[in-house]
């Protein structure tokens, strides 16, 4: 009886590890995806006409972007060793083998932010801008994203 408490019991621990695993790497992706929504939902989409050229609404893009890429270094301290299920991208493991050089490519996203900041009045600026952006968002996927499908 004791033994099957026993067996049981690191069962669940074994479970709730791997749970709590998966949970990091989705915290780690709906970062990624609610940046997405600030830079592609917002932002770029503007750009290509698909939504009208908003000023409020580009201004609150950018806070939300600078807000979210803040986080990056914290949300993805740790590594979950596993894809969000069904995900089409997931993070190299050098993300964990170089963490500070990871984390280095988080500052030209948010000074290439802080540029454009303010300074976005229309339709040409706010392409450059997104562009600038983007670039920076590029130089870390580039090395550590994975396209898993
Ligand atoms: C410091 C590195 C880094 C920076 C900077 C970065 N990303 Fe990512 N991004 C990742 C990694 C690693 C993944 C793959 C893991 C994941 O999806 O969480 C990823 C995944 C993504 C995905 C795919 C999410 C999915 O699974 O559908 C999107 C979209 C994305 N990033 C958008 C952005 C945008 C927009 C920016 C710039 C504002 C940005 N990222 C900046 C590292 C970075």
């Amino acid at each position: 009886m004791r033994r099957t408490i026993v067996v049981v019991g690191t069962l669940l621990l074994g479970a709730s590890a791997a749970m709590a695993q998966q949970e990091i790497a989705v915290q780690q992706d709906n970062l990624m995806r609610a940046q997405a929504k600030s830079l592609y939902s917002v932002i770029l989409k503007m750009t290509k006409g698909e939504i009208h050229y908003d000023q409020k609404a580009v201004d609150h893009a950018l806070a939300e972007l600078e807000a979210d890429v803040g986080k990056i270094a914290k949300t993805f301290e740790v590594n979950p060793k596993q894809d969000v299920v069904d995900a089409r991208y997931g993070s190299s493991p050098k993300v964990w083998q170089n963490k500070a050089d990871f984390d280095s490519k988080i500052p030209p996203v948010q000074k290439a932010i802080a540029d454009v900041k303010g300074k976005i009045h229309d339709l040409a600026s706010l392409k450059a801008a997104y562009t600038t952006i983007n670039d920076r968002c590029n130089d870390c996927h580039e090395t550590y994203r994975l396209k898993l499908k």
